[in-house]
């Protein structure tokens, strides 16, 4: 579970996280973020275009297409049919944790309290996604963390930009970081898939890689 879900945390320093209305500006959109350098992508559950953009996006060479917004054993379900790589999950229960393992579909499952994180890592998650980041406590609670809870490495999420990834990406226990603000609303909507790929790449820069 969690040896795949490191890899996939390790291909780039930031993970967009995407909400899709329209299926046609699945492979466009895609296509941009892998050409700015950002490959794994989390498509959010969020839309009724969602599944469809997920098997969009998973034709489209260089990417890493996962699901977000893993609530049920049905989105797995779902997710797993549509081509997912992998899982994102706000927070974690037990049924998804096993429906994760009933389909084979790596998981990143979110905790934002110390007693969330051990519930994860006694199942053996030692990569988590910290949700909503900047407001269950951001930097300075992720840096607490890791003094008595070194053994598991996030993936904070949830108000992370251009202005404070840095932070996250130099503390110890961080091995990278989600965000919308690599695709946003308007330039998708525009169909300004140059200025995503710029906003990706720019991304990395931020990110020092
Ligand atoms: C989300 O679930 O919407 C993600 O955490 C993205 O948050 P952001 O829009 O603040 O980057």
């Amino acid at each position: 579970q969690s040896a795949a879900a490191a890899k996939i945390c390790a291909l780039a320093p930031v993970v967009p996280v995407l909400i899709v209305e329209n299926t046609a500006d699945a492979k466009p959109l895609a296509s941009a973020l892998v050409a700015g350098g950002l490959p794994a992508l989390e498509v959010t559950l969020r839309t009724p275009a969602a599944l469809d953009v997920i098997r969009a996006m998973a034709e489209v060479e260089g990417g890493v297409v996962g699901a977000g917004t893993l609530l049920t054993p049905a989105d797995v379900k779902a997710a797993k049919a549509a081509g997912a790589k992998f899982g994102v999950s706000p927070g974690a229960t037990q049924a998804l944790i096993d429906a994760c393992a009933e389909y084979e579909l790596p998981l990143l499952p979110g905790a934002a309290t110390a007693s969330e994180v051990m519930f994860l890592l006694e199942q053996g998650f030692t990569v988590q996604k910290f949700f909503p980041a900047e407001y269950a406590g951001g930097v300075p609670l992720l840096s607490a963390w890791s003094s008595p809870l070194p053994q598991v490495k996030f993936c904070p999420t949830g108000g992370v930009s251009p202005s404070n990834a840095v932070k996250y990406l130099s503390l110890p226990n961080v091995i990278c970081v989600g965000g919308s603000w690599v695709a946003p609303k308007s330039a998708v909507a525009s169909g300004n898939w140059a200025e995503i790929t710029r906003l990706a790449a720019d991304a990395r820069l931020i990110a020092g890689v």
